[in-house]
């Protein structure tokens, strides 16, 4: 392995910040911070927002950065990616935010019912080929596992370059009956004058594959939703 890529890989097992448990412990059962993010970790009772397929984190660093009193933790199963918003938190010294290293697919071994009040995923995957719905991160799969951990009032936000996951996305709502409070194909475009000032704010935050999307001229798609209420049931 490159000297660079195993100096970064020691450095995230130093950082305060990241949680890397081995795969063992991911699929094994309950994680020790299950039910503790709040006590053992923030230190306070303020709201968690969770970025799943953070990548770099740019989303979680940003909102953790606007809104100081909420807390946000990155998940990504890449460490070289985690790395880099780990190491922005290290040395900013930030203590709003936490990475975890995981795969989604484990989610509820890591957070209580009711202990998340956000998720976004950020250009995820769109996984055109996952006919089954056990890759894409807002199938109705993974939707079950949001509702074992988020609040009731709990929200899910998408924002993606993928047309075909926002259209998947919307028909895995439409299905659930679960309640779709905003949604546009085209945020800085035709659907940039719908939103109120703090939502632009917080859209115009700009990730590593968001970027790349944009500079080829690509439409970005946004979808805000909550889950029904049966779905916290089951
Ligand atoms: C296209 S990248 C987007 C990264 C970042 N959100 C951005 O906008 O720059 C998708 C990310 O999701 C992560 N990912 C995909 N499926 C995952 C899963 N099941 N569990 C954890 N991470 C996953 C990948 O490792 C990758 O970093």
């Amino acid at each position: 392995m490159a000297k660079k890529k195993l100096q970064r890989f020691a450095e995230m097992k130093a950082f305060d910040c990241v949680f890397e448990p081995e795969n063992d412990v991911m699929t094994g059962g309950d994680f020790h911070m299950k039910g503790r993010w709040h006590s053992d970790y923030f230190g306070n009772r303020n709201p968690i927002t969770l970025e799943l397929g953070c990548g770099k984190g740019e989303y979680t660093i940003a909102l953790a950065g606007m809104y100081p009193k909420r807390n946000f933790i990155g998940i990504d199963i890449k460490g070289a990616r985690l790395w880099r918003g780990a190491k922005t938190v290290d040395q900013s010294g930030m203590d709003n935010v936490a990475f975890l290293r995981m795969k989604v697919e484990f989610i509820s071994n890591f957070f209580a019912p009711g202990e998340v009040q956000d998720i976004w995923l950020t250009f995820s995957d769109p996984q055109i080929l996952d006919h089954k719905g056990t890759k894409r991160l807002s199938a109705q799969s993974f939707l079950d596992r949001y509702a074992k951990i988020l609040a009731r009032d709990g929200n899910i936000h998408v924002k993606t370059d993928s047309n075909f996951l926002y259209d998947a996305t919307l028909k895995a709502i439409e299905k659930g009956a679960h309640k779709l409070l905003t949604h546009s194909n085209d945020i800085y475009g035709s659907g940039f004058s719908d939103f109120t000032l703090a939502q632009r704010e917080i859209l115009g935050v700009r990730t590593f594959y968001e970027g790349k999307f944009l500079a080829k001229k690509e439409n970005i798609n946004y979808i805000h939703f909550q889950l029904n209420e049966q779905a916290h049931q089951t």
